[in-house]
């Protein structure tokens, strides 16, 4: 199993602090680190690309520099606050700056202790991130969080240890308690009394050496897997079993799951175990509030367990879970209604209840890793059929409008693959003048037939055709296939070929799609539909800029012209989606248009 998250952000930051170089071994290399690694970078710490077994050499409580630009901590909560408690005790100020959907999520509960100490918070929106941090010298606090967050109890202890100063914090349950472990292994006087820690002055931190232990948060999924099988039996070694993060296994042994667990060793001040797991007939159970911080991760697979299963649950005192990556309360409940589950939402928590189905659908995970994993255990578990639901942007408009040169510039931008569906029909019309050069010949059947060994493939930025498995990029911008694709394009059963394609690559990745009918025959879901519509003058000049031929008065008259002609035969066909939003780029630069383009996705996305 890859490493524990929670205890990799720690031994980032920790080694960072620490007099002396720190070794850390199997960390997690997923990008939530790879947003710490950044941001401590950015901070003047040198950190080693992410792998197997890295030294980080730390700068001392009083080491850091200000950041010259915004840190950028991407989904990753956990970097965002734990690193605003240790700014807060330097002396510069730092902005804070996260995706979509980590700017939704609420920064104030860790603004309100670190304000107390002494710093000052700005925010641009609500509570949200951008927040800039004024760091200062902190005084001491005995600060009641009033619920149970380990971010916001890891904030305040790591302001505490940079500031020098005491800090005493108490929960209403103990949260996961990892930095109160690996600050004792490095040094540190801090003591646990049940829900309440308290942190000592500390002159130094002492250089650590540790093994991260397998997240038990990702165990879960095949921990859950193993339960829901039909045979068989799985082991898991070097799990962390931290007991406060054992909830899911305790709750999975309510269910009667069979699961032995075997104490290894410690890792860095954690045990850990080896699991073995088999299946087992699951019951209903009741989760409650005074166990939630400990399995609170794991809620949305839990309620996937308890549906594949057909088996009743019921959640309450969960009402955190609505501020995670998504709300993961209505989140979960509306997937699993999607997909045929009985499910319903509480203010607080959910249900979910029997009898046992066959679960199929698609869910929409709303960017969020662990709905989108939760619901890959449900798929196996009821041997239905349960895909994510991908993001795809329609781009239309008329000829020339600029559509497939954006298309993939927005593509780029976002990480998305482009989709050029006009490269399809040019795909098809060079697979049939390899079997027939005279185009009187050609039928639509025999269009079709030539053009069933056409598949698309996706490359890195964007998906391409191939002809039995060669790529045909030079062939399809032939003279021969430009002369003859529009007729190709007139057919309509080559279209509705066509249309399959896209949309079989749409359900692959998330997909920028530009061509006709996109954004009202092929994806009348789409998350964005843009029109992309020009003068014709103007669409003409493109045109010729495009071939580069030198523009004179009569060139541009006659070009417009053929548009404008052109226009008219698609009439019909290149109509706006009705929820489209048209952009008139008579006036802008390609960058500026792909440049709305990217911010209407970002802003459709939060
Ligand atoms: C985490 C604490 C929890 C948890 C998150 C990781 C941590 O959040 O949900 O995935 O590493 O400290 P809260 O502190 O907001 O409960």
């Amino acid at each position: 199993m890859p490493g524990d998250k929670s205890i990799s952000h720690r031994s980032l930051i920790l080694a960072s602090l620490a007099d002396g170089e720190s070794r850390i071994r199997g960390i997690l290399e997923a990008d939530d680190i790879r947003s710490t690694a950044e941001v401590l970078r950015c901070l003047g710490v040198v950190i080693p690309a992410l792998g197997a077994d890295m030294k980080v050499n730390g700068v001392g409580l009083h080491g850091l520099r200000a950041s010259r630009a915004p840190l950028n901590c991407g989904n990753s909560g956990t970097t965002s606050r734990l690193m605003a408690g240790v700014v807060a005790a330097h002396p510069f100020s730092t902005t804070f700056e996260g995706d979509a959907s980590l700017s939704r999520r609420p920064m104030k509960r860790v603004a309100e202790p670190l304000t107390y100490m002494g710093a000052r918070f700005d925010f641009e929106r609500g509570d949200g991130l951008p927040m800039t941090v004024h760091g200062t010298d902190l005084r001491s606090i005995d600060w009641d969080t009033g619920g149970s967050s380990a971010q916001v109890k890891s904030a305040i202890l790591l302001a505490g240890l940079v500031a020098g100063v005491e800090v005493r914090v108490t929960e209403k349950t103990r949260s996961r308690d990892h930095t109160e472990r690996m600050l004792r292994a490095m040094g540190v006087d801090v003591e646990n009394d049940r829900n309440q820690v308290c942190l000592r002055p500390t002159p130094r931190l002492t250089p650590i050496e540790m093994e991260v232990p397998a997240d038990p948060s990702s165990a879960a999924f095949f921990i859950a897997l193993a339960s829901l099988a039909a045979e068989g039996e799985l082991t898991l070694t070097k799990v962390g079993v931290n007991p406060t993060r054992s909830g899911f296994l305790q709750a999975m042994k309510r269910m009667g799951a069979d699961i032995s667990e075997t104490v290894a060793g410690r890792r860095a001040g954690e045990s850990t175990a080896t699991l073995r797991v088999r299946p087992k007939e699951l019951r209903g159970i009741r989760i409650t509030e005074d166990e939630i911080p400990f399995l609170i991760d794991e809620l949305p697979l839990i309620a996937c367990v308890a549906a594949g299963a057909g088996i009743d649950l019921e959640i309450t005192g969960a009402a955190e879970l609505r501020v995670k990556e998504s709300d993961r309360i209505n989140s979960v409940v509306q997937n699993l209604q999607a997909v045929g589950a009985q499910a319903a939402e509480l203010p607080d928590g959910l249900r979910v209840w029997g009898p046992r189905r066959d679960l199929s659908g698609t869910i929409d995970p709303r960017g969020d890793h662990r709905i989108a994993m939760a619901f890959g255990v449900a798929r196996p578990a009821t041997g239905g059929r349960v895909t994510r639901r991908k993001a795809v942007i329609a781009i239309d408009g008329p000829a020339a409008s600029g559509k497939s040169s954006t298309a993939q510039m927005v593509a780029e931008k976002l990480g998305f693959l482009h989709v050029d569906s006009g490269s399809l029909y040019r795909a098809a019309t060079a697979a049939m003048l390899r079997r027939e050069k005279d185009a009187s010949k050609w039928t639509e059947q025999s269009v079709l037939d030539a053009a069933r060994p056409v598949d698309l493939r996706a490359a890195r930025t964007s998906f391409y055709p191939v002809l039995e498995g060669r790529a045909i990029e030079d062939e399809i911008r032939g003279n021969d296939v430009t002369r003859h694709v529009s007729r190709v394009a007139q057919m309509p059963r080559v279209r509705e070929w066509v249309n399959a394609k896209v949309r079989e690559a749409a359900d692959l990745k998330d997909v920028v799609v530009d061509g006709r009918d996109m954004g009202t025959v092929v994806f009348p879901d789409a998350d964005l539909k843009i029109f992309l519509v020009a003068d014709s003058r103007e669409r003409a000049l493109r045109r010729l800029r495009q071939r580069g031929t030198p523009a004179s008065q009569e060139l541009l008259d006659d070009e417009t012209i053929r548009i404008k002609e052109r226009d008219e035969r698609d009439a019909k066909q290149t109509v706006p989606a009705a929820d489209a939003v048209t952009i008139d780029t008579t006036g802008l630069n390609q960058g500026e248009q792909v440049e709305q383009i990217v911010g209407l996705s970002k802003q459709r996305a939060r």
